[in-house]
């Protein structure tokens, strides 16, 4: 599997990448909102990224993780992941994290852009999902950057890192993305 966009290849995990994986991984700025803790061990990394390598994209009831590397240089800036809901048809949800110094550059929202395009556009899918803690003010921008509506605020819906945590929600569909301005965001 391979997306391909204006300065990033969105391509499958490597052994080569382990090492900037487990930098990013192990930043506790990148780790607030995210499900892990940091430092992120390497054994874990390297059981991830081995289990990535093996698994197939696109399999529903999965989330395939995509790494997203700088064409340029093939630096790995982060990743996006795409689960493909079994309980829906063509409906998934995504997620996305980028190395610090990766940040403000645009890359993430290219990389999102060019995963919305894969979905609706190659795989015919109706509805994309995102979550992000209400905090996460960088992630819900992008979402709404890319043009995702924002369905839903939970408040205080769930215990995370030792504090209550308020989720936004985010979807677009297919017929909006097809439907967006000319002058929006193009991977
Ligand atoms: C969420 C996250 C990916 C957003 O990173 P980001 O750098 O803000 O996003 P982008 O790469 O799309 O860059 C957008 C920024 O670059 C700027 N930019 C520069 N060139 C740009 C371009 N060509 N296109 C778009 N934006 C550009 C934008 O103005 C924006 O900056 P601003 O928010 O100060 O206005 C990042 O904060 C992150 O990885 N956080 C940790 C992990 C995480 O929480 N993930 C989300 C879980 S839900």
């Amino acid at each position: 599997m391979l997306i391909e966009t204006n300065r990033l290849l969105l391509r499958s995990f490597q052994v080569a990448d382990l090492e900037r994986f487990v930098a990013y991984r192990s930043d506790p700025d990148i780790a607030r909102y995210q499900g892990w803790e940091a430092p992120f061990p390497v054994d874990v990394a390297r059981q991830f990224i081995d289990e990535m390598m093996r698994q197939p994209p696109a399999v529903p009831g999965t989330w395939y993780q995509l790494a997203m590397e700088r064409r340029a240089d093939g630096l790995l800036l982060g990743d996006c992941a795409i689960h493909f809901r079994d309980d829906q048809p063509r409906q998934a949800e995504i997620g996305f994290t980028l190395a610090r110094d990766a940040q403000g550059h645009g890359y993430a929202t290219e990389a999102v852009l060019g995963v919305l395009a894969y979905l609706f556009e190659a795989l015919d899918y109706h509805r994309v999902a995102a979550n992000c803690d209400a905090e996460n003010a960088r992630s819900a921008h992008l979402l709404e950057r890319v043009g995702m509506r924002r369905e839903a605020h939970f408040v205080e819906s769930y215990w995370a890192k030792g504090r209550w945590t308020s989720e936004y929600h985010y979807a677009i569909l297919q017929r909006e993305w097809s439907d967006r301005p000319a002058g929006a965001h193009r991977a």
